[in-house]
Protein backbone atom coordinates (compact mmCIF):
# COMPACT_ATOMS: atom_id res chain seq x y z
CA UNK A 1 0.00 0.00 0.00
CA UNK A 2 1.35 3.25 -1.02
CA UNK A 3 1.34 5.91 2.02
CA UNK A 4 -0.84 9.22 1.92
CA UNK A 5 2.12 11.85 3.42
CA UNK A 6 0.62 14.78 5.16
CA UNK A 7 0.72 18.40 4.22
CA UNK A 8 3.36 19.23 7.47
CA UNK A 9 5.29 16.18 5.72
CA UNK A 10 4.75 17.12 2.57
CA UNK A 11 6.13 20.69 3.39
CA UNK A 12 8.85 19.14 5.46
CA UNK A 13 10.28 17.71 2.42
CA UNK A 14 11.38 21.01 1.35
CA UNK A 15 14.69 22.91 3.03
CA UNK A 16 14.30 26.40 3.08
CA UNK A 17 17.82 27.37 4.53
CA UNK A 18 19.84 25.57 2.01
CA UNK A 19 22.09 27.83 0.29
CA UNK A 20 21.81 28.39 -3.61
CA UNK A 21 24.90 26.11 -4.21
CA UNK A 22 22.87 23.38 -1.86
CA UNK A 23 19.42 23.68 -2.55
CA UNK A 24 16.50 21.54 -4.51
CA UNK A 25 13.63 22.92 -5.71
CA UNK A 26 10.15 22.25 -4.50
CA UNK A 27 9.29 18.74 -4.63
CA UNK A 28 6.63 17.38 -6.88
CA UNK A 29 4.21 17.41 -4.53
CA UNK A 30 3.88 21.11 -3.96
CA UNK A 31 2.99 20.91 -7.79
CA UNK A 32 0.35 18.33 -7.82
CA UNK A 33 -1.20 17.68 -4.57
CA UNK A 34 -4.62 19.48 -4.10
CA UNK A 35 -4.05 19.86 -0.44
CA UNK A 36 -1.18 22.73 -1.64
CA UNK A 37 -3.21 24.28 -3.96
CA UNK A 38 -5.78 25.21 -1.50
CA UNK A 39 -3.40 26.01 1.43
CA UNK A 40 -1.77 28.76 -1.11
CA UNK A 41 -5.45 29.84 -2.02
CA UNK A 42 -5.89 30.17 1.84
CA UNK A 43 -2.61 32.03 2.38
CA UNK A 44 -0.36 33.36 -0.51
CA UNK A 45 -3.47 34.25 -2.88
CA UNK A 46 -5.66 35.69 -0.28
CA UNK A 47 -2.96 38.17 1.86
CA UNK A 48 -1.32 39.62 -1.14
CA UNK A 49 -2.37 42.75 -3.60
CA UNK A 50 -3.77 40.81 -7.14
CA UNK A 51 -3.82 43.01 -10.18
CA UNK A 52 -7.35 43.03 -11.46
CA UNK A 53 -7.47 45.71 -14.03
CA UNK A 54 -6.07 49.16 -14.85
CA UNK A 55 -6.74 52.21 -14.08
CA UNK A 56 -7.42 53.56 -17.55
CA UNK A 57 -11.26 51.23 -17.20
CA UNK A 58 -12.16 53.24 -14.55
CA UNK A 59 -11.22 56.43 -14.93
CA UNK A 60 -14.73 58.05 -15.56
CA UNK A 61 -17.82 57.78 -12.45
CA UNK A 62 -19.62 53.60 -13.03
CA UNK A 63 -16.48 52.33 -14.93
CA UNK A 64 -16.05 49.19 -13.19
CA UNK A 65 -13.76 46.16 -13.76
CA UNK A 66 -14.70 42.75 -12.64
CA UNK A 67 -12.26 39.60 -12.23
CA UNK A 68 -11.95 36.88 -10.13
CA UNK A 69 -9.12 36.56 -7.15
CA UNK A 70 -8.74 32.91 -5.89
CA UNK A 71 -12.21 32.10 -7.11
CA UNK A 72 -13.51 35.22 -5.07
CA UNK A 73 -15.73 37.18 -7.52
CA UNK A 74 -14.84 40.99 -7.66
CA UNK A 75 -15.98 44.33 -9.09
CA UNK A 76 -13.80 47.42 -9.20
CA UNK A 77 -16.05 50.44 -9.59
CA UNK A 78 -15.51 54.65 -10.14
CA UNK A 79 -17.86 56.30 -7.53
CA UNK A 80 -19.74 59.49 -8.24
CA UNK A 81 -17.11 61.10 -5.66
CA UNK A 82 -14.90 59.76 -8.06
CA UNK A 83 -13.52 57.22 -5.35
CA UNK A 84 -12.19 53.87 -6.60
CA UNK A 85 -14.19 51.25 -5.11
CA UNK A 86 -13.66 47.33 -4.69
CA UNK A 87 -16.33 44.81 -3.83
CA UNK A 88 -16.90 41.20 -3.86
CA UNK A 89 -19.40 41.06 -6.91
CA UNK A 90 -21.98 38.74 -4.85
CA UNK A 91 -25.30 40.02 -4.63
CA UNK A 92 -26.75 39.96 -1.10
CA UNK A 93 -29.72 38.27 -2.20
CA UNK A 94 -28.91 34.99 -3.52
CA UNK A 95 -25.43 35.30 -4.25
CA UNK A 96 -25.80 35.96 -7.94
CA UNK A 97 -22.63 37.79 -9.50
CA UNK A 98 -24.42 41.55 -9.42
CA UNK A 99 -21.84 42.56 -12.56
CA UNK A 100 -21.84 40.24 -15.61
CA UNK A 101 -19.87 42.16 -17.78
CA UNK A 102 -15.85 42.29 -18.10
CA UNK A 103 -15.76 45.55 -18.09
CA UNK A 104 -17.93 48.84 -18.93
CA UNK A 105 -19.80 51.53 -17.12
CA UNK A 106 -23.26 51.94 -15.52
CA UNK A 107 -25.16 54.80 -13.18
CA UNK A 108 -26.33 51.86 -10.97
CA UNK A 109 -25.47 48.00 -10.39
CA UNK A 110 -28.55 46.34 -10.97
CA UNK A 111 -28.36 42.41 -10.37
CA UNK A 112 -29.43 40.50 -13.48
CA UNK A 113 -30.96 37.87 -10.99
CA UNK A 114 -33.60 39.74 -9.04
CA UNK A 115 -33.23 42.80 -9.60
CA UNK A 116 -31.55 44.58 -6.34
CA UNK A 117 -29.52 47.55 -7.18
CA UNK A 118 -26.63 49.17 -5.84
CA UNK A 119 -25.18 52.53 -5.99
CA UNK A 120 -21.71 52.87 -7.67
CA UNK A 121 -20.66 53.07 -4.00
CA UNK A 122 -22.09 49.57 -2.77
CA UNK A 123 -25.23 50.66 -0.44
CA UNK A 124 -28.43 48.57 -1.38
CA UNK A 125 -30.62 51.10 -2.92
CA UNK A 126 -33.46 48.74 -3.96
CA UNK A 127 -35.09 45.62 -3.81
CA UNK A 128 -38.30 44.73 -6.23
CA UNK A 129 -41.45 42.68 -4.39
CA UNK A 130 -39.86 43.27 -1.04
CA UNK A 131 -42.61 44.71 0.78
CA UNK A 132 -43.47 42.95 4.11
CA UNK A 133 -39.90 41.70 4.70
CA UNK A 134 -39.45 41.99 8.74
CA UNK A 135 -35.70 42.65 10.19
CA UNK A 136 -34.26 43.78 7.28
CA UNK A 137 -31.71 46.34 7.49
CA UNK A 138 -30.97 47.66 3.72
CA UNK A 139 -27.97 49.69 5.67
CA UNK A 140 -26.58 46.18 5.92
CA UNK A 141 -26.67 44.70 3.23
CA UNK A 142 -24.63 46.78 0.55
CA UNK A 143 -21.76 44.89 -1.81
CA UNK A 144 -19.30 43.79 0.89
CA UNK A 145 -16.05 45.69 0.47
CA UNK A 146 -12.29 44.74 -0.57
CA UNK A 147 -9.36 46.90 -0.65
CA UNK A 148 -8.22 48.35 -3.93
CA UNK A 149 -5.29 50.60 -4.89
CA UNK A 150 -3.54 51.46 -7.47
CA UNK A 151 -0.10 51.77 -8.78
CA UNK A 152 1.17 53.34 -12.27
CA UNK A 153 -1.96 52.13 -14.78
CA UNK A 154 -2.69 48.86 -12.50
CA UNK A 155 -5.86 48.49 -10.19
CA UNK A 156 -5.20 45.69 -7.61
CA UNK A 157 -7.18 44.47 -5.01
CA UNK A 158 -6.33 42.23 -1.30
CA UNK A 159 -8.43 40.06 0.12
CA UNK A 160 -7.54 40.33 3.76
CA UNK A 161 -9.01 43.78 5.32
CA UNK A 162 -5.71 44.06 6.98
CA UNK A 163 -2.94 44.01 4.28
CA UNK A 164 -0.36 46.32 4.27
CA UNK A 165 -0.55 49.49 1.73
CA UNK A 166 0.27 48.19 -1.98
CA UNK A 167 3.14 50.55 -2.14
CA UNK A 168 4.84 48.19 0.67
CA UNK A 169 3.52 45.08 -0.61
CA UNK A 170 5.84 46.32 -4.40
CA UNK A 171 8.33 47.60 -1.98
CA UNK A 172 11.92 48.58 -4.17
CA UNK A 173 9.83 47.38 -7.04
CA UNK A 174 7.89 50.80 -7.49
CA UNK A 175 11.37 53.10 -7.87
CA UNK A 176 12.98 50.28 -9.89
CA UNK A 177 10.34 50.55 -12.05
CA UNK A 178 9.78 54.25 -12.47
CA UNK A 179 12.60 55.37 -14.88
CA UNK A 180 11.14 53.08 -17.15
CA UNK A 181 8.22 54.80 -17.55
CA UNK A 182 5.36 52.70 -18.08
CA UNK A 183 2.55 54.13 -16.97
CA UNK A 184 3.03 56.36 -19.68
CA UNK A 185 2.54 53.60 -21.87
CA UNK A 186 -1.27 52.64 -23.36
CA UNK A 187 -3.03 49.37 -23.56
CA UNK A 188 -2.93 47.39 -26.81
CA UNK A 189 -4.08 43.97 -26.50
CA UNK A 190 -4.92 40.95 -24.01
CA UNK A 191 -3.79 37.72 -24.23
CA UNK A 192 -5.04 34.54 -22.61
CA UNK A 193 -2.97 30.99 -22.45
CA UNK A 194 -4.77 28.02 -20.40
CA UNK A 195 -2.22 25.64 -19.87
CA UNK A 196 -2.57 22.39 -18.13
CA UNK A 197 -0.21 22.69 -15.76
CA UNK A 198 0.44 24.35 -11.98
CA UNK A 199 1.02 27.97 -12.06
CA UNK A 200 4.61 27.56 -10.49
CA UNK A 201 5.60 25.60 -13.24
CA UNK A 202 4.83 28.96 -14.99
CA UNK A 203 6.59 31.07 -12.96
CA UNK A 204 9.28 28.54 -12.85
CA UNK A 205 10.06 28.50 -16.30
CA UNK A 206 9.67 32.83 -16.22
CA UNK A 207 12.53 32.71 -13.07
CA UNK A 208 15.15 30.31 -14.76
CA UNK A 209 17.44 33.01 -15.49
CA UNK A 210 17.32 32.71 -19.33
CA UNK A 211 18.66 29.43 -19.19
CA UNK A 212 15.82 27.86 -21.26
CA UNK A 213 16.42 30.49 -24.28
CA UNK A 214 19.24 29.24 -26.00
CA UNK A 215 17.36 25.88 -26.10
CA UNK A 216 13.79 26.97 -26.60
CA UNK A 217 13.18 30.86 -27.39
CA UNK A 218 15.95 30.95 -30.64
CA UNK A 219 14.11 34.28 -32.04
CA UNK A 220 14.27 35.77 -28.74
CA UNK A 221 17.46 34.17 -27.96
CA UNK A 222 19.39 36.22 -31.48
CA UNK A 223 18.30 39.41 -29.28
CA UNK A 224 19.46 38.83 -26.17
CA UNK A 225 23.25 39.10 -24.64
CA UNK A 226 23.06 35.78 -23.22
CA UNK A 227 26.40 35.48 -21.60
CA UNK A 228 25.54 39.07 -19.84
CA UNK A 229 22.45 37.91 -18.66
CA UNK A 230 21.87 39.30 -14.89
CA UNK A 231 19.46 38.24 -12.23
CA UNK A 232 19.09 40.29 -9.11
CA UNK A 233 16.99 38.86 -6.21
CA UNK A 234 15.81 41.21 -4.34
CA UNK A 235 13.03 40.80 -1.01
CA UNK A 236 9.85 39.89 -2.47
CA UNK A 237 10.69 40.26 -6.14
CA UNK A 238 13.47 39.46 -8.85
CA UNK A 239 14.84 41.34 -11.68
CA UNK A 240 16.07 39.41 -14.70
CA UNK A 241 17.88 41.85 -17.20
CA UNK A 242 19.76 41.92 -20.48
CA UNK A 243 21.57 43.75 -22.77
CA UNK A 244 20.14 43.85 -26.22
CA UNK A 245 22.27 43.11 -29.22
CA UNK A 246 20.97 43.65 -32.82
CA UNK A 247 20.47 40.35 -33.93
CA UNK A 248 19.89 39.69 -37.55
CA UNK A 249 18.41 36.02 -37.42
CA UNK A 250 15.01 36.89 -36.73
CA UNK A 251 13.52 40.28 -38.54
CA UNK A 252 10.07 40.32 -36.57
CA UNK A 253 12.25 39.50 -33.16
CA UNK A 254 14.91 42.16 -34.03
CA UNK A 255 12.48 45.00 -35.04
CA UNK A 256 9.69 44.89 -32.32
CA UNK A 257 12.17 43.92 -29.11
CA UNK A 258 14.74 47.13 -29.26
CA UNK A 259 16.09 49.16 -26.35
CA UNK A 260 19.31 48.70 -24.35
CA UNK A 261 18.39 46.37 -22.40
CA UNK A 262 15.13 44.23 -21.59
CA UNK A 263 13.99 44.01 -18.51
CA UNK A 264 12.00 41.13 -16.82
CA UNK A 265 10.77 41.93 -13.09
CA UNK A 266 8.51 39.53 -11.14
CA UNK A 267 6.91 40.06 -8.08
CA UNK A 268 5.53 37.16 -5.77
CA UNK A 269 3.72 35.83 -6.54
CA UNK A 270 2.17 35.67 -9.53
CA UNK A 271 2.99 39.21 -11.12
CA UNK A 272 5.59 39.59 -14.23
CA UNK A 273 6.43 42.84 -15.82
CA UNK A 274 8.53 42.99 -19.13
CA UNK A 275 9.83 46.32 -20.70
CA UNK A 276 12.03 46.96 -23.91
CA UNK A 277 11.54 50.47 -24.87
CA UNK A 278 8.19 51.80 -25.95
CA UNK A 279 7.18 48.50 -24.71
CA UNK A 280 5.26 46.77 -21.97
CA UNK A 281 3.52 43.63 -21.24
CA UNK A 282 2.51 42.06 -17.82
CA UNK A 283 1.69 38.20 -17.33
CA UNK A 284 -0.55 37.83 -14.61
CA UNK A 285 -0.46 33.52 -13.62
CA UNK A 286 -3.89 32.39 -12.34
CA UNK A 287 -4.14 29.21 -10.95
CA UNK A 288 -7.65 27.42 -11.90
CA UNK A 289 -6.67 24.06 -9.69
CA UNK A 290 -3.79 21.73 -9.07
CA UNK A 291 -3.10 21.08 -12.64
CA UNK A 292 -4.11 24.13 -14.62
CA UNK A 293 -3.59 27.62 -14.71
CA UNK A 294 -4.44 30.94 -16.99
CA UNK A 295 -1.76 33.60 -18.37
CA UNK A 296 -3.35 36.53 -19.16
CA UNK A 297 -1.04 38.70 -21.00
CA UNK A 298 -1.84 43.05 -21.24
CA UNK A 299 -0.09 44.59 -24.19
CA UNK A 300 1.50 48.28 -23.58
CA UNK A 301 2.71 50.43 -26.08
CA UNK A 302 4.27 53.84 -26.46
CA UNK A 303 2.45 54.74 -29.66
CA UNK A 304 -0.99 53.12 -30.23
CA UNK A 305 -2.46 55.10 -33.41
CA UNK A 306 -3.71 54.04 -36.53
CA UNK A 307 -0.29 53.96 -38.19
CA UNK A 308 1.47 51.97 -35.39
CA UNK A 309 -0.99 49.29 -35.67
CA UNK A 310 0.69 46.44 -37.32
CA UNK A 311 4.18 47.73 -35.65
CA UNK A 312 2.17 46.47 -32.33
CA UNK A 313 0.27 43.51 -33.92
CA UNK A 314 3.80 42.19 -35.30
CA UNK A 315 4.57 42.64 -31.34
CA UNK A 316 1.99 40.69 -30.60
CA UNK A 317 2.64 38.00 -32.02
CA UNK A 318 6.06 38.13 -31.67
CA UNK A 319 5.37 37.04 -28.11
CA UNK A 320 2.86 34.50 -28.74
CA UNK A 321 5.11 32.26 -30.59
CA UNK A 322 7.10 32.62 -27.41
CA UNK A 323 4.71 31.68 -25.37
CA UNK A 324 3.77 28.70 -27.51
CA UNK A 325 7.41 27.77 -27.44
CA UNK A 326 6.87 27.91 -23.27
CA UNK A 327 3.77 26.20 -23.26
CA UNK A 328 4.65 22.67 -24.29
CA UNK A 329 7.41 22.71 -22.06
CA UNK A 330 5.19 23.67 -19.25
CA UNK A 331 2.97 21.37 -19.94
CA UNK A 332 5.94 18.36 -20.19
CA UNK A 333 6.90 19.23 -16.91
CA UNK A 334 3.92 18.63 -14.98
CA UNK A 335 3.71 15.24 -16.33
CA UNK A 336 7.03 14.73 -15.46
CA UNK A 337 6.85 16.34 -11.83
CA UNK A 338 3.80 13.24 -11.11
CA UNK A 339 6.18 10.50 -12.56
CA UNK A 340 7.82 8.35 -9.42
CA UNK A 341 10.82 8.50 -11.58
CA UNK A 342 10.98 12.50 -9.61
CA UNK A 343 11.43 13.93 -6.55
CA UNK A 344 12.98 17.30 -6.68
CA UNK A 345 15.77 19.21 -9.20
CA UNK A 346 19.00 20.57 -8.51
CA UNK A 347 19.58 24.71 -9.21
CA UNK A 348 21.72 26.02 -11.68
CA UNK A 349 24.06 28.95 -9.13
CA UNK A 350 24.66 31.23 -12.58
CA UNK A 351 20.74 30.81 -13.76
CA UNK A 352 18.51 29.97 -11.43
CA UNK A 353 18.72 32.27 -8.20
CA UNK A 354 15.02 33.99 -9.08
CA UNK A 355 13.28 30.04 -8.68
CA UNK A 356 15.17 29.72 -4.96
CA UNK A 357 13.89 32.91 -4.24
CA UNK A 358 10.40 32.16 -5.24
CA UNK A 359 10.35 28.46 -3.46
CA UNK A 360 11.85 30.56 -0.03
CA UNK A 361 9.16 32.62 0.35
CA UNK A 362 6.60 30.30 -0.94
CA UNK A 363 7.68 27.83 1.17
CA UNK A 364 7.14 30.72 4.56
CA UNK A 365 4.51 31.58 3.76
CA UNK A 366 2.65 28.36 3.59
CA UNK A 367 4.28 27.11 7.17
CA UNK A 368 3.16 29.69 8.19
CA UNK A 369 -0.57 29.73 6.84
CA UNK A 370 -0.35 26.02 8.14
CA UNK A 371 0.56 26.74 11.78
CA UNK A 372 -1.64 30.02 12.10
CA UNK A 373 -4.77 27.33 10.51
CA UNK A 374 -4.17 24.71 13.33
CA UNK A 375 -3.68 27.11 16.17
CA UNK A 376 -7.00 28.28 14.80
CA UNK A 377 -8.78 24.71 14.68
S1 LIG B 1 -29.48 37.22 -6.51
FE1 LIG B 1 -29.30 39.30 -6.93
S2 LIG B 1 -31.31 39.98 -6.93
FE2 LIG B 1 -31.52 37.92 -6.41
FE1 LIG C 1 10.28 31.04 -22.07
Amino acid sequence: MIKEHSLQEILASYDAASPLQEASTIPGPWYTDPRIAELEAKTVFSNSWQLVGRVDQVEKPGQFVTARVTGEPIVVVRGNDGVLRGFYNVCRHHAAAVVMEECGIASILRCPYHGWNYGLDGSLKGMPEFDGVKNFDRQQNGLVPVKVEVWENLAFVNLNPTAQPLHSFLGGLVKRIAPLGVGKLHHFDRRAYDIHCNWKVFVDNYLDGGYHVPHLHKGLNSVLDYKEYSIENEDRYCLQSSPMISGTEDAATSSTRKGDRAWYFWKYPNLMINCYAGYMDTNLVLPLDVDHCRVIFDFFFSDVSEAAQEYNQQSVTVSDRVQGEDLGICEAVQRGLKSRAYGAGRLSVRREAGEHLFHRLLAADLKSGLSSSASAD
